[in-house]
């Protein structure tokens, strides 16, 4: 005999909704990609250059096939992220939403989200496999784009937050940074944070290591570029593995829930600070209750994790921490055991981040 299926009923209203829920996600997913080849074409930016335009005005500036501009500016018109006015055919990007979508370096800035997500796509077949057989994807198989996309996502940080608010709420760092620190910022990236750092505490000199040796030459190329190349240098490391040296201030950002060993990572940490040393870790801002991560942010946390944090951890055969792994309990706790007294939570009003000021 069949086991008998409980008969369940539906609720109506609550099936439609969920629908609808479901169809402005889906919505969502292609706005998204269609806003994401407006940012690498630079549709968004002419717009916010020119103002009201036409797609033919568009497409000639930007040297774009104008059938192609025509039905982009359609689907950006009805997915309200520009206006349309049909009496003189003009689209136009509002002043408020340029902060999003154009203003490359700003604080509310999405353009390198929309071109990471642009690039994991390109390895969803391996994150596939992953489900299906376990290891995982090395960041070697992403594109470029990736780390074009990661560097100018992290700028938002560095550009508008590093100096303004996150330093002057360490003012022992700062201090420290003032007088002249040696300073090393573990998993660099594109070096982005030790150029601003460079530029605005100039007596300090300052290292930054990333396992990942594509990061360091551009990260090396920034450095000239910013003019900073005499304090600043960049060298490829696995930091699991050890520090050369020891430091007054060390930073990672965004980096320990990447990391293969974390425990491991931080003993080094602590055995790479000097004695009154500080260590400056920002991670994710979110719960260790799955129930408390629910909604928007908690989805993209658990959408880059899959596609990025978790999945090029367990790739090699790490803890796979993932995106939402190092939250504040867990900060204590591996910090306690790799060594460290101290943890202080810096109060900042920021829904994508903590940050912590760590000592021996
Ligand atoms: C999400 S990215 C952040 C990069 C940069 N801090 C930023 O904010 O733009 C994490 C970085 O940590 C690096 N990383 C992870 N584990 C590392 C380790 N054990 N040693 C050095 N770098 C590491 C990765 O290669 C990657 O570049």
């Amino acid at each position: 005999m069949q086991n008998a299926q409980p008969t369940q009923t539906v609720d109506a209203a609550k099936q439609e909704a969920f629908i609808g829920k479901v169809l402005s996600d889906t919505s969502a997913a292609l706005t998204t990609t269609l806003a994401s080849i407006g940012d690498r074409l630079g549709l968004f930016k002419d717009l916010a250059a020119h103002g009201p335009s036409t797609s033919t005005e568009v497409s000639a500036r930007t040297g774009t096939n104008e059938r192609y501009v025509r039905e982009w500016l359609g689907g950006m018109a009805a997915a309200g992220y520009l206006n349309y006015d049909p009496g003189s055919g003009l689209f136009t990007l509002p002043v408020e939403h340029a902060a999003a979508l154009a203003q490359e370096g700003g604080p509310f800035f999405f353009g390198g989200s929309y071109q990471m997500f642009r690039a994991m796509n390109v390895v969803m077949d391996q994150v596939i496999q992953s489900f299906q057989h376990g290891g995982g994807v090395p960041q070697s198989a992403y594109p470029d784009e990736f780390w074009d996309g990661l560097e100018r996502f992290s700028a938002g940080w560095f550009e508008n937050l590093l100096l303004q608010q996150w330093i002057p709420a360490m003012p022992d760092v700062q201090a420290k940074l003032e007088r002249g620190a040696t300073v090393a910022d573990v998993g660099c990236g594109r070096g982005r944070a030790l150029v601003k750092l460079a530029q605005a505490f100039p007596k300090s000199r300052y290292v930054g290591f990333d396992l990942f040796p594509p990061t360091i030459e551009q990260a090396t190329r920034n450095a000239v570029t910013a003019e900073v190349e005499d304090r600043v240098r960049f060298e490829a490391r696995d930091a699991a593995r050890g520090l050369p040296d020891q430091f007054d201030v060390i930073t990672t950002f965004d980096v320990v829930h990447d990391a293969v060993d974390p425990v491991g990572l931080l003993r080094r940490i602590h055995a790479g600070l000097k004695d009154e040393g500080i260590y400056i870790c920002l991670d994710t801002n979110c719960s260790d209750r799955l129930e408390q991560n629910i909604g928007p942010l908690g989805a993209i946390f658990h959408g880059v994790s899959v596609m990025y944090c978790m999945t090029t951890s367990l790739a090699n055969g790490g803890a796979g921490l993932g995106t939402l792994g190092f939250h504040e309990r867990r900060v204590n706790e591996m910090c306690q055991e790799a060594g460290f007294r101290f943890v202080r939570r810096v109060p900042l009003e920021n829904p994508f981040n903590n940050l912590y000021e760590i000592r021996p």
